[in-house]
């Protein structure tokens, strides 16, 4: 990679800090490590705390981009902090910020506690009508390769909130889902084992539902391990167009918005009155 630096080097990290507490604004402060060939972002934030500011907030847990604790911004992108080395970055020079999109505890610590609420309201399990078959199976609900390629990618999700941070719409609209609730409302759609669809359909087929993605793909192009969850909001799209046109066979109008408060706001509109040569 062009500018990749390879030996043992300086780098200066440019961290933005905040503590609502104490701070009026938030503020940049840099920090010079002596960075070592394999050494992550994650290991150079404990550089700068073990040997320059004791202080400096940051979450981390797993160390090895499971558990989803350390995403931050760093040169304009959201990342894991644990899962990138400092040298695969071709600058010398690390900007690295909290998670836009979220509100901030401290320091480079966002707040997720909106995309789990967010997440709940998504209905991200299984649901079976009958309710005693969900408590005591009486077997096993295999599923081909097939059924299970249509959602596997997308149960790889961490819950980081990069996907969160990285998107546009969200940034100007909190009442948008997003597209980790969206993408998990699709893997449990697509699920042969679930019959939760018309359950999840109120929020997902509502106003800061998939309609409100504007396919930007930028969650797509952050998402640390791969998962694709622009192309689950689309394929939800799909699923809740469908079950409209379903409806409507039936005779059972707008159901595709996902709630009577929605359906009033797009009333059916009627047909004009017919025009007469007396007119
Ligand atoms: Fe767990 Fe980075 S510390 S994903």
């Amino acid at each position: 990679m062009a500018g990749k630096v390879q030996k043992p080097s300086d780098v200066v990290f440019t961290i933005r800090r905040y503590d609502p507490d104490a701070d009026k604004a938030p503020h940049y402060e840099n920090y010079t490590i002596r960075v070592e060939p394999g050494m992550t972002i994650l290991e150079g934030l404990h550089l700068i705390r073990e040997t320059q500011d004791p202080g400096l907030a940051w979450r981390y847990s797993c160390r090895m981009g499971v558990c989803g604790s350390c995403g931050m911004l760093v040169n304009g992108k959201a990342m894991l902090a644990c899962n990138n080395q400092i040298m695969d970055i071709s600058s010398r020079r690390l900007v690295i910020a909290p998670l836009p999109n979220f509100n901030i505890i401290k320091d480079l610590v966002p707040d997720l506690a909106a995309m789990f609420d967010k997440h709940v309201k998504s209905r991200p399990y299984i649901f079976h009508s009958d309710t005693q078959e969900m408590e005591n199976p009486t077997g096993e609900y295999g599923q081909t390769e097939e059924e299970l390629v249509r959602y596997l990618q997308f149960t790889y999700c961490i819950r980081c909130g990069c996907c969160m941070a990285a998107c546009p719409t969200l940034a100007t609209d909190d009442n948008y889902l997003g597209p980790m609730p969206l993408a998990q409302v699709f893997r449990w759609n697509a699920d042969t084992r679930d019959e939760g669809f018309d359950e999840r359909k109120v929020v997902a087929g509502d106003a800061g539902g998939a309609y409100r993605c504007h396919y930007a793909g930028e969650c797509s192009r952050v998402c640390p391990k791969g998962v694709d969850p622009a192309r689950a909001i689309q394929l939800l799209k799909r699923q809740l167009v469908l079950d409209y046109f379903k409806l409507l066979k039936k005779g059972k109008g707008c159901s595709v918005l996902g709630s009577d408060t929605e359906a009033q706001r797009r009333p059916e509109i009627p047909d004009p009155p017919p025009f007469t040569v007396d007119q």
